[in-house]
């Protein structure tokens, strides 16, 4: 590998899933996956085997099925942890296991470990997980807040315990870009064995400074970003994976640095996590954001038309937006649906587009034009699988001035049934009547309505978050009609909790194990 060449290391499966309420299903996860190792991602953080059974059962089934990518479990500073993240990733083509242990005074004080202490257990586990894989990355969180001495010290400890990767978290994004390079530019050369390992940037994005406090580092010799697609992760998120590809791509006379990505990969990409997590792309965000290629102002608009360059500093192309495609209607057949989704880089086995083209059809009855994103909200939404809840018809009647009645049907385990409810507005009526149909405690956390595109026949696009007892469960549904849409998010958010629930039994928190030292 050339030294300008900078590894991607992406964690939307870990540190992004990991994000309250960005949970996804284990089929989500292996698409993902499989979408993150197609557009060239050098090494897949697939999750944090001991936290659940579901967490190892996907890094391990990430493993098997990987084909480039290098694949990467997360394990704390425990044998037990580390051995049973082995047991996860050890399928992979690559191998890679991931340790860390908080090295700053606050994050010490948990484990209620002294320096000497601390540090021994570094020498140890690392020792251990390299027994075990060739390839282990040793991270000292939170090392942004850790005093120099002490940083230097323990990443030595790493590289002398056998660890190739040296991974340097700013946990809390506190950081700012002329310290993030200074830090990084003193260990690689003060650090006895620095020069012989890879140095990683991690960094939150608390301050807004995630991609700066990033790339500021490559510059001063890392040569490895810790990132997640649409910047998910907790509180502010984490570094965006887009952000920091496109400024070394677009920006490379100044950043001459390369990564393995495919760019063009990245929009689609983008829409996948923003459906999956639940977490919506704000309309303005850099690079993947629905604005973020739009010129609407009379100036833009005609500097545009006489020369693209005027105000794009990349194509959308670039990034897998193509911008002249032709809306689809009702007279389109399934080989035009099935062109079109190639085009949109969405992959579909025959039943997949079988129930997308009947939902296709419906809403092209409903909608003159079915543009791209509308096309990419009815892949979205498809169901996952047999469901015990159902919609089966919903009648609303509202007006001004007074609450508003939902009568709804729904097959509650194959069974039809119809339940009527008042509520205020017709949202909460239908919420109502379907909590009659199958009651249940789940707290609605989050409630978002988005337009797909412009219009008013323009379909509505859904989120719901819904909590029960520790666990989290999200729902997605497009339709015309925003109520049916929201009807149908909750329903697929209730399914989920439900298949959760059988899972882990009742009562079990999903997310029991955390980062905290025992
Ligand atoms: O932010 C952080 O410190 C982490 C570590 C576990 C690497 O995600
Ligand atoms: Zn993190």
């Amino acid at each position: 590998m050339t030294n300008n060449r900078v590894v991607i290391f992406d964690t939307t499966l870990r540190d992004g899933e990991q994000s309250p309420g960005a949970t996804m299903t284990h089929e989500e996860k292996l698409e993902i996956a499989e979408l993150l190792d197609d557009m060239g991602v050098d090494i897949i953080e697939a999750g944090f085997p001991i936290a659940s059974e579901g967490d190892f059962r996907a890094v391990s089934e990430i493993a098997e099925r990987s084909k480039s990518s290098m694949i990467c479990g997360l394990a704390r500073a425990q044998l037990p942890d580390i051995d049973r993240c082995w047991e996860a990733v050890k399928h992979a083509k690559q191998p890679r296991i991931h340790t860390f242990i908080g090295t700053s005074p606050l994050h010490r004080a948990i484990p209620n470990l002294t320096m000497d202490e601390m540090a021994e257990r570094i020498e140890q586990t690392v020792s251990h997980a390299r027994n075990l894989c060739d390839n282990v990355q040793w991270s000292p969180m939170d090392a942004t807040r850790t005093e120099w001495d002490y940083l230097k010290l323990v990443c030595e400890i790493a590289i002398k315990a056998g660890a190739s990767t040296i991974n340097i978290p700013d946990t809390v994004g506190y950081t700012a870009p002329r310290e993030s390079a200074e830090l990084i530019r003193r260990l690689v050369s003060e650090v006895p064995g620095g020069e012989d390992v890879i140095w990683a940037t991690h960094c939150h994005n608390d301050l807004g400074m995630a991609t700066a406090n990033s790339l500021a580092a490559v510059e001063a010799g890392a040569r490895q970003i810790e990132c997640t697609i649409n910047g998910l992760g907790e509180r502010a998120g984490n570094t965006a994976l887009e952000e920091v590809v496109m400024a070394m791509k677009v920006r490379n006379d100044i950043m001459p640095f390369e990564t393995g990505i495919d760019t063009r990969k990245i929009m689609h990409i983008s829409r996948r996590v923003a459906t999956v997590s639940g977490f919506n792309v704000q309309f303005n965000k850099a690079i993947v954001g629905k604005n973020a290629f739009a010129h609407e102002s009379g100036i833009h608009q005609d500097g545009m038309l006489k020369n693209a360059e005027t105000f794009e500093i990349m194509r959308p192309e670039d990034v897998g937006l193509s911008g002249t495609s032709l809306p689809l209607g009702k007279h389109s057949g399934r080989a035009a649906l099935r062109a079109k989704l190639k085009e949109l880089g969405v992959e579909v086995g025959d039943n997949q587009l079988k129930d997308i083209f009947v939902r296709f059809k419906d809403l092209a009855d409903r909608k003159k034009e079915v543009y791209d994103d509308d096309i990419l909200a009815l892949v979205s939404t498809t169901g996952d699988g047999e469901e015990h809840l159902e919609l089966v018809n919903l009648k609303i009647l509202c007006g001004t001035g007074g609450p508003a009645q939902a009568t709804l049907e729904m097959a509650v385990g194959g069974e039809d049934k119809t339940a009527e409810a008042q509520g205020d507005g017709p949202v909460d009526a239908s919420f109502k009547a379907i909590r009659v149909l199958h009651p249940n405690k789940a707290r609605l956390e989050i409630y978002q309505v988005h337009a797909v595109t412009a219009g008013t026949d323009a379909q509505a696009t859904v989120s719901v978050r819904l909590e029960e007892d520790g666990m989290i469960a999200t729902g997605q549904s497009a339709d015309t009609d925003t109520v049916v849409a929201s009807a149908k998010a909750y329903i697929q958010a209730l399914n989920r909790l439900i298949v959760r629930r059988e899972k882990v039994g009742p009562g079990a928190d999903v997310r029991e194990v955390s980062y905290k030292e025992h």
